[in-house]
């Protein structure tokens, strides 16, 4: 079966577009970092297995209307790949969003950029009412990128995610909620 691609999306700071194959070295440079490690749950050590694995789950994605979205994040400039993120799999009207940077992307505001881009397309070319993204309690740098991209701060969900060693994490929530504009 053909899959089909993701668009590209670009503003020209960061660029979203389709995972390739030869992006595998950079994923797995890049959840090999400790600080991608202690809030996404990767595996460790983080192999280039593994970062083929996850190339070709995200790639398969495309091919169904409900599964993830998912995009590499090229910097514009270099044509670098410097991050992922993600559209979850929706449930019904709700819909959230997943992203890391590669230590080599950070401390330029390439996410804030990334998730302007992945929200602005879903909010034209689909049609959920409620859009979030949840961040560990301790993500302070998760927690700016979803304010600056024009999430608002909702609440904390006690226990709602458990660690490496199954201890509960409280979650923060952001929202973004389609308004008559959007
Ligand atoms: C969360 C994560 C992606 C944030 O990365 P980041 O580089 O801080 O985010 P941005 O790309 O938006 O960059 C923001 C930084 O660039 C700076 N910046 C420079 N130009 C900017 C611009 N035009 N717009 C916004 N920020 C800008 C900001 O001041 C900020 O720097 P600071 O952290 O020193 O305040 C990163 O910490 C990461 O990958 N963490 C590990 C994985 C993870 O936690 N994922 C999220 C799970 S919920």
């Amino acid at each position: 079966m053909r899959i089909p691609e993701a668009p590209t999306l670009t503003d020209g700071v960061a660029t979203l577009r389709h995972w390739r194959p030869e992006d595998a070295p950079a994923v797995q440079a890049a959840c090999s970092d400790p600080l991608v490690q202690r809030f996404i749950p990767v595996p460790i050590p983080y192999t280039i297995e593994h970062a083929n694995e996850f190339l070709e789950t995200r790639r398969r994605g495309w091919a169904l209307d409900d599964a993830e979205k998912a995009f590499a994040i090229e910097d514009a400039a270099s044509g670098q790949v410097i991050g992922a993120i993600s559209r979850h799999r929706p449930e019904g009207h709700r819909v959230s969003f997943g992203y890391w940077l590669a230590p080599w992307g950070r401390g330029r505001g390439a996410m804030t950029h990334a998730l302007r881009l992945i929200t602005d397309w879903t909010l034209e070319t689909a049609g959920f009412l409620r859009l979030e993204v949840s961040t560990d309690i301790d993500n302070d740098a998760s927690g700016a990128v979803a304010l600056r991209a024009g999430f608002e701060h909702e609440g904390t969900r006690r226990a709602w995610s458990l660690d490496r060693e199954g201890n509960p994490r409280d979650s923060v929530f952001y929202v973004r909620i389609r308004t008559p504009h959007d």
